[in-house]
């Protein structure tokens, strides 16, 4: 038997279809083979369809008799390398106070800055990969990552580094997509110069996080009190210039003009949206900008939540992801993710699961290689632990994963 050669039978597929996002009523149209079986040939699938007589040599063999097999779960929006927790403030905004205000006070991603600078690689790394096990286990085989807690050359660089090691584990269980964040806020060294902060990063860090191949993908906290859109719209610009692919913090906390200045830059996504206009969503729809949902966030911030079946209706193709990170979400929960999307944002089961799979892969420009069960992508897939997937929001934050498989490997 080699490792990555695997025959699921019996199985109930369930799988979006495709290389690129899925938009509007597309997310809804999943292919379903209720007895199916998928072979992974070296880690790819090399066969789906249905059940045949024999099994190949070689091969291990899973009986998926009475369980949903899906694509691995891509969280195509994390912040998990980070130093410390930030529990207390999560405390104060318990008692009434805002995010906003905490972070004006100096708390916030600074406190978390102040902590991840100190830590240690080793330990950082650790952390991250406590966080990966976990998700693991809730099917998830693809994380994005993001930078954005060191806010200095070293600390960035120490961040991505991180993830980067982790990243080249032979036998991980999750792979990772890393996004250059290192305007996720303002640091004290800079304070009242915001271009400065935005002119060194252009400068300095866009061309030595390139040249050492540390992130795909660059970011930024495009929001009222951080950064504006005209600082956000020279930096995403000289990251496009040099060949990164583009996301956004957008719309969060107030409307501001992210969504359409994400449309502006065909980004691959524009995340959270809380507060995105109408002309920002139809904007996004027109320039295929996926519409990246965190219901975790919102729910933790108690902020009512993106307009997620309007967009759907509207023609946008929409992502759902986590947000795991020390402040606004700490939660890597994809369950609860589910459950809030199909309760409050109205999404049906089958777009959310379009949305946690393909159009995730989609927001991290991975569409060709995962987040559909097709000839030719990664073998990565969550088994369910029962013949529907409505399990996945049915199962309240209660995860309905019984087995994850990463490149034809049972986790
Ligand atoms: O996506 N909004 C900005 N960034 C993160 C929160 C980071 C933090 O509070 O540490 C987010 O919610
Ligand atoms: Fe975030």
């Amino acid at each position: 038997m080699t490792p990555g050669n695997l025959i699921i039978a019996n199985a109930r597929i369930v799988t979006p279809q495709g290389t690129r996002a899925l938009k509007g009523k597309e997310m809804g149209e999943l292919l379903i083979i209720p007895n199916g079986t998928v072979e992974v040939t070296d880690g790819m699938i090399t066969y789906v369809g249905e059940n045949r007589n024999s099994v190949p040599e070689g091969y291990e063999y899973l009986d998926a008799q009475s369980h949903v097999l899906l694509p691995g779960f891509v969280d195509s929006h994390t912040h998990l390398v980070f130093g410390g927790f930030r529990p207390e403030e999560f405390m104060w905004r318990m008692r009434g106070d805002s995010y906003m205000n905490i972070m004006e006070r100096g708390g916030g991603i600074v406190n978390t800055m102040k902590a991840t600078r100190a830590a240690g690689f080793d330990e950082l790394k650790k952390k991250a990969q406590c966080f990966l096990d976990i998700m693991s286990r809730m099917g998830v085989t693809t994380v994005e990552g993001k930078s954005g807690y060191g806010l200095d050359r070293d600390a960035e660089l120490k961040q991505l580094e991180v993830m980067q090691e982790l990243n080249q584990q032979p036998d991980r269980k999750v792979d990772i997509v890393t996004t250059f964040l290192g305007a996720h806020a303002l640091p004290p060294e800079y304070k009242g110069r915001p271009d400065e902060y935005i002119d060194f990063i252009i400068r300095e860090m866009l061309p030595l996080v390139k040249e050492k191949e540390l992130a795909e993908n660059c970011d930024v906290f495009c929001e009222k009190g951080v950064f504006t859109v005209e600082q956000s719209r020279r930096l995403l610009t000289a990251a496009k210039t040099l060949g990164y692919g583009i996301k956004m913090h957008a719309d969060e906390i107030v409307s501001f003009g992210g969504a359409e200045l994400a449309a502006e830059l065909h980004a691959l996504s524009a995340d959270h949206l809380l507060q995105a206009s109408d002309n920002g969503i139809r904007k996004m729809r027109d320039n295929d900008v996926v519409a990246t949902l965190l219901p975790l966030t919102a729910f933790t911030l108690r902020e009512p939540h993106a307009r997620g079946r309007e967009m759907i209706d509207c023609g946008c193709a929409v992502a759902l992801a986590t947000d795991l990170n020390p402040g606004s979400c700490c939660s890597g929960s994809v369950p609860l993710t589910f459950a809030l999307a199909c309760i409050y944002m109205n999404l049906s089961v089958e777009e959310a699961i379009t949305a946690m799979t393909l159009n995730g892969a989609a927001a991290v420009n991975r569409a060709e290689t995962i987040g559909s069960i097709e000839i030719g992508k990664k073998g990565d897939f969550a088994l369910l632990n029962m013949d529907t997937h409505y399990v996945l929001p049915y199962y309240t934050g209660m995860n309905s994963v019984e087995k994850t498989i990463k490149n034809g490997v049972i986790l």
